[in-house]
């Protein structure tokens, strides 16, 4: 090996290992945690009636451009798990008594950061009210799937929620 190489390869492994220290400092700061896993957080916190906690932690969130960058970094969530989302859209396709309140939490958690992020582009009928206004019926959408008593209720509650998607996606998705 030649003095050059070794120098030459000596920088390409300081290189690596600065980069590996880069992205572990990054999931620090982000608590180490993917917003899949922070979707879920939020969930959870909602589920136990910690309501602050759920606020702080969404807040944080939506702030946090590394988690969030555009609207559709958070959208993504609704996408399968194998695809890096929650499978939030399919599982609301086949709702049931038995799933129907951790999914209500996933899109009550959705909407809540959704609110947080906000519409930045207001444009014609793409207010940011507007965008308030569907998240927040979309939440009380949400409210009713985490009431069903029974399968048809939950499949009948998670149609609404769709219904909600669906006409947001009518107003601000291209
Ligand atoms: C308040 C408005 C709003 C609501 C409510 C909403 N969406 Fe969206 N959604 C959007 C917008 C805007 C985009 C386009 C984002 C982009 O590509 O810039 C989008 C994109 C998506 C995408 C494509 C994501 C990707 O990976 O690019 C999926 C899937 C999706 N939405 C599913 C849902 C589902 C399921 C619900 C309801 C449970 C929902 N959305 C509720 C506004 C909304």
């Amino acid at each position: 090996m030649t003095t050059k190489t070794r120098i030459w390869l000596a920088g390409i492994t300081l290189t690596a290992i600065f980069a590996l220290l880069q992205a572990s400092a990054d999931s620090y700061a982000q608590g180490g945690d993917e917003l899949p896993a922070v979707v879920k957080k939020i969930a959870a916190a909602l589920k136990k009636g910690d309501a602050d906690a759920a606020k702080k932690l969404t807040t944080a969130t939506a702030k946090n451009v590394k988690l969030i960058d555009e609207i559709s970094d958070l959208m993504h969530m609704y996408r399968p798990v194998d695809k890096g989302g929650l499978g939030i859209e399919s599982s609301l396709k086949k709702a049931t008594a038995k799933n129907a309140e951790d999914l209500a939490n996933l899109v009550r958690a959705m909407a809540d950061l959704s609110i947080a992020k906000g519409w930045a582009d207001p444009k014609g009928k793409r207010t940011k009210k507007a965008w308030n206004d569907l998240n927040d019926e979309m939440r009380t959408a949400a409210d009713g799937l985490a009431k069903a008593k029974n399968d048809k209720a939950a499949a009948a509650a998670a149609a609404k929620v769709t219904n909600t998607c669906n006409r947001c996606h009518t107003l601000f998705k291209d």
